[in-house]
């Protein structure tokens, strides 16, 4: 996150971008660049990651605070960030004992297409600086797994190599950066590149005030000179690692999939703010967005039932409720919260996800148990990928399927598809008043 500008750190021609070229880095720097060295395989064994948290530690000592405190943080006093993982354990299970599951199906759909377990990946923005492999090794492992992965407009790697690097499902998350018509680009790329439903994200008029980022010197060491980097410069030097990886990754990535009109590079990376507040999406655009994209809209950010009611009336095949895993408006409830209002007022008439505060299998029953059809799930794989690349994704997706499988039949339940509220108790306040 470092080095832009007067340090030179960004060279261009340095820059990978087919996946032959990530072969060659994997070759030449195998511990910091590929997403599967064998140090980084060991690194992983299930003896040393047991859980999501396990991930979280190697990421928190593998990259810089500023990128660590980037994907772990959350908005102001991080209340509703809090907030998302610990509502889970409001929610109680009911199992059925004395069953005899057999093999459990955690197979669901969504948009028509089967997955095989019910998580999807979130879109994280600046994945590439958090592995240079960041969003390809993410997609790449979302297919191995059979699930899909939604990119983010904030991606330092083209969609179509992203795209190309997945066998499963690939949605694209449109932010309107650059105005409508980079956007209109954006979308025609995706669909030629073959992804398959587009992602609005509706929560987001401004960046949330994530307070660990200036704490951290984030806005200097993206833009600033190298006067403004230099209080900041320690604690990634202190990283060889993860700096030796960035820089022969070309140093800070554009966003590949940014292009204002007859521009061929992408938009130089700008701090999150500054692009947000220039893209504001209203009810206004999304229905501009149906005429020029004919798939599916995920609209991502709902959290009311007046806004859920506004999603299906706008054609959206899908929602998902969020909170943007607490990164915005902090203080408002926990997205598995919000979810029973949300559910009775779109009453099946699109499909309904969910994402906040999921870092167990336990949670994503969980979420289904109250109607859910699939859950995304951001920090909890992106943590794996600041661990460890490609294979920091893949354990984080093992452990959630393993975790999925075993309260599955913890539960005496044979099918994701069977889950049902009987199987839980919530607080009774979820609930809409009737
Ligand atoms: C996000 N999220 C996000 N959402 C989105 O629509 N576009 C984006 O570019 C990003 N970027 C982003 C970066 C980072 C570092 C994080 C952690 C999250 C929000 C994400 O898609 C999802 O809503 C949350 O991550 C869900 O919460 P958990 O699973 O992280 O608790």
């Amino acid at each position: 996150m470092v080095f832009s500008g007067s340090l030179c750190f960004c060279d261009e021609s340095k820059r990978a971008d087919s996946p032959a070229d990530y072969e060659l880095r994997a070759c030449l720097d195998a511990d910091n660049f590929s997403g599967s060295s064998v140090t980084e395989m060991k690194k992983l064994s299930p003896s040393r990651v047991v859980n999501i948290a396990d991930l979280r530690s190697i990421a928190e000592k593998r990259v810089p605070k500023a990128v660590f405190d980037y994907l772990d943080g959350g908005a102001e006093g991080e209340v509703t960030l809090r907030e998302n993982c610990r509502a889970f354990g409001d929610i109680t299970f009911r199992p059925r004992h004395a069953v005899a599951v057999g093999d459990c199906d955690l197979r669901t759909t969504v948009l028509g297409g089967e997955i095989s377990f019910p998580a999807i990946l979130a879109p994280v923005g600046y994945s590439r600086l958090m592995h240079p492999g960041g969003e390809v090794e993410a997609a790449r492992a979302a297919g191995e797994a059979g699930t899909g992965y939604i990119l983010s407009t904030i991606s330092g790697h083209r969609l179509e190599n992203v795209k190309a690097a997945t066998k499963g499902p690939a949605w694209y998350q449109l932010y309107l950066v650059g105005g409508r018509e980079a956007a209109e680009g954006a979308i025609e790329r995706a669909r030629n590149a073959g992804f398959s439903a587009l992602v609005i994200t509706i929560d987001t008029p401004v960046a949330g005030m994530r307070e660990r980022d200036p704490r951290n010197g984030t806005p200097e060491l993206l833009t600033g000179s190298i006067f403004a980097k230099l209080p900041f410069l320690p604690q990634v030097l202190a990283h060889p690692g993860w700096l030796t990886a960035f820089l022969l990754d070309g140093g800070v990535p554009r966003l590949e999939n940014v292009l204002a009109p007859g521009e061929t590079g992408g938009m130089p990376m700008l701090d999150v703010g500054t692009a947000l507040r220039k893209s504001v999406v209203t009810w206004v655009d999304i229905h501009w967005i149906r005429q020029v994209w004919s798939g599916p809209i995920v609209i991502k950010g709902i959290l009311t039932a007046d806004d859920a009611r506004r999603a299906v009336d706008e054609g959206a095949a899908a929602i998902s409720v969020s909170n943007h895993g607490g990164r915005q408006l902090d203080g408002v409830s926990a997205a598995i919260a919000a979810l029973p209002e949300v559910l009775a007022a779109v009453n099946g008439k699109t499909e309904v996800l969910m994402d906040g505060g999921v870092r167990r299998g336990a949670d994503i029953v969980k979420a289904l148990c109250l109607g859910a059809r699939a859950v995304l799930c951001g920090r909890a794989y992106a943590y794996g990928l600041a661990a460890a690349g490609h294979a920091g994704v893949v354990r984080a997706i093992e452990i959630l399927r393993e975790d999925v499988d075993r309260t599955m039949r913890l539960l005496g339940c044979r099918s994701v598809k069977e889950l049902d509220p009987s199987y839980v108790r919530y607080p009774s306040d979820w609930k809409p008043s009737s």
